[in-house]
């Protein structure tokens, strides 16, 4: 039998597909609808979760590679939904229709756990990948930036 432990709280995956990917789980299994589906081909960032700290595509990772694994939702990512980046998000009203949003915070968010003062050319760098079909790149930028401080 097989475990995950996804904000903090531990499920059993063994009754799954070890095939499965990981966002199939959160969504469908575990009823945690903030991680979202856009493109399902790893290209869009929008299924992005933390897996032991690190940002990952839950839409290409199978429930195996994540076995025994800390997984943390957008759900989980604070207590009250005041984590400095959500924060941020609100202060610069950031989203526009919201779909990419978690998983932008998601990458946001493991940017700043290794690297608390990126500079502009390391914010790009890394959320290069994660696309938004409304364009509020700058917006998202302006509010790393800010939590960063
Ligand atoms: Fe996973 Fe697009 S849904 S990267």
């Amino acid at each position: 039998m097989s475990n995950i432990t996804v904000n903090g709280k531990t499920y059993s995956t063994g009754q799954q597909d070890p095939a499965m990917p990981l966002l199939w789980f959160l969504r469908d299994i575990l009823h945690m609808t903030g991680t979202k589906f856009g493109c399902g081909m790893g290209l869009c960032g929008a299924c992005t979760v933390h897996l032991n700290g690190d940002a990952v595509r839950a839409c290409l990772l199978p429930l195996s590679a994540a076995a025994g694994g800390k997984i943390t939702t957008i759900e989980g990512l604070s207590a009250a939904g005041d984590h400095p980046l959500q924060q941020a998000w609100a202060e610069h009203k950031v989203p526009q229709c919201g779909y990419c949003q978690a998983g932008q915070i998601m990458n946001a968010a493991a940017l700043l756990s290794r690297n608390a003062s990126p500079t502009d050319a390391e914010i790009d760098a890394a959320m290069a990948g994660n696309i938004c079909r409304c364009g509020t790149y700058p917006r998202i930028k302006a509010a790393i930036t800010s939590a960063a401080k």
